[in-house]
């Protein structure tokens, strides 16, 4: 039975991903190239809001888990799982170098026997055509002297409801011995292995899964500005929607698709199939209104502010990509931001899990959910709706709030409130 395991890449799912084996009782060496993270883990200092110091610090104690930079302890484990990003570049087309950059440091110390398996989303074809010639560099041949083979990640940062390891776990080898071998490691750990017959399977099933969400998401963000045109509720009309027991997925309106995946994945899909010559144009327009939505916003929000525009002051509640975690990459909050000091507003932000970040240049401190600072500012934007906020002490204080993600449903108050597909209200 495979007993150590190196996991490289210790972010949003390596460092789960390793505690998760180390807590079996698995000996985990993660590798980073990023000495805080290294530094965070010897100390037993959580980055992530969903790892508390408490079981990170026990891990570490225990010996069972070890963090460092240094590729050289690959050569001494069973098993290697990757887990480096895989963003878009500047031309918003995949940008492979973290992973290719860790193929050419595990390919000097890689062993006989290893099991290495990629997990970071990409493109079908990423393990056979990309990193398994970067592996076979040195001589060892996949399939014949190591097992290859792929298994997408879906953790959901800030779920709650679905455990890691409740999460079924999809796998897949470049061989049949080699999804054997993948099938053997994870069905340790986790509650169900599902093994599909190819690693480009495995790679388009997660590709497939986020494009599904950033198309359903961008239609029903598309489909609350024509409610508010329309002057209907989108959320009363999604709601009643989800009453029909089949056939209808409940997606709710915000800002647009943020995170290192939603908006990132379609986008390797697309640009896959354009070696074809072929598109899909549900991933094109979805990446439309995805870009419109923080202007559709701003625009809301102007229509509403009747002193100078110019001068008005704004409080932006809620700057990461999503609820209850602590990133911001991608995350349309930041693009609202943006739009409001490019018109020349002053600009306010609150966020309980961001305490300062930094926007073209200027760095902005989270301010404090006061009396007054909600009073002072002209239109409180609430962009994410972290369970911690006080939306009863906000809509107390504030003048005008625009409710993105409608977390203020069922209260009045002095507040004036205006939902994203309220209809008007
Ligand atoms: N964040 C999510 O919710 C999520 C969910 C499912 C899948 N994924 C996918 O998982 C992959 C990782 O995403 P993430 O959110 O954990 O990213 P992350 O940025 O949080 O973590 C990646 C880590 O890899 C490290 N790294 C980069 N290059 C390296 C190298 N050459 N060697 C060693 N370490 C290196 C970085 O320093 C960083 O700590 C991506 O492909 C992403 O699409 C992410």
């Amino acid at each position: 039975m495979n007993r150590k395991i190196a996991v490289i890449g210790l972010g949003y799912v390596g460092l789960p991903l390793a505690l998760t084996f180390s807590r079996e009782g698995y000996q985990v060496s993660g590798i980073d190239l990023d000495l805080n993270k290294i530094h965070s883990i010897k100390i037993g200092k959580s980055y992530l809001l969903d790892i508390s110091d408490d079981i990170l610090h026990s891990e570490v104690i225990s010996g069972n888990l070890s963090a460092t930079n240094d590729f050289s302890v690959v050569a001494d484990v069973d098993a290697i799982i990757i887990c480096v990003p895989t963003p878009l570049n500047e031309e918003h087309v995949p940008d492979l170098s973290f992973l290719i950059s860790a193929g050419n440091m595990l390919n000097e110390h890689i062993q006989k026997g290893q099991t290495i398996i990629l997990e970071s989303s990409t493109y079908p074809g990423t393990t056979k055509d990309v990193l398994k010639p970067l592996l076979e560099k040195k001589g060892l041949k996949a399939g014949i002297d190591f097992y290859l083979g792929y298994s997408p990640e879906r953790i959901d940062p800030g779920n709650q409801q679905f455990t890691f390891q409740a999460i079924p776990k999809l796998i897949s080898g470049i061989t049949e011995m080699c999804a054997q071998k993948v099938y053997g490691l994870y069905s340790l750990v986790f509650d169900q292995v599902i093994k599909v017959s190819s690693t480009e399977a495995a790679e388009l099933t997660k590709l497939l899964e986020n494009t599904y969400r950033y198309v359903n998401i961008s239609f029903i963000n598309e489909f609350a500005t024509l409610c508010d045109h329309l002057k209907i509720d989108a959320w009363e009309v999604i709601d009643a929607a989800g009453t029909k027991p089949y056939g209808f997925t409940k997606f709710f309106p915000s800002p647009g698709a943020g995170g290192h995946c939603i908006p990132v994945d379609p986008l390797y899909l697309q640009w896959k199939v354009k070696e074809a010559g072929l598109h899909s144009s549900f991933i094109e327009s979805s990446a439309v209104i995805n870009q419109k939505m923080p202007a559709y916003i701003v625009n809301q929000v102007k229509a509403q502010i009747h002193s100078n525009w110019k001068e008005a002051r704004i409080l932006v509640i809620g700057i990461t990509y999503k609820k209850d975690v602590n990133d911001i990459r991608e995350s349309a909050a930041i693009e609202i931001m943006r739009l409001l000091t490019q018109e020349g507003c002053y600009l306010e932000y609150h966020d309980p899990l961001i305490s300062r970040m930094t926007l073209d240049g200027v760095t902005y401190q989270s301010i404090d959910l006061t009396e007054g600072n909600l009073a002072n500012a002209d239109c409180v934007i609430i962009a994410t709706d972290h369970s911690q906020l006080p939306v009863e002490f906000i809509v107390k204080h504030a003048s005008l709030i625009y409710d993105a993600r409608n977390i203020t449903r069922g209260l009045t108050g002095r507040g004036k409130i205006i939902r994203l597909g309220g209809g008007g209200n």
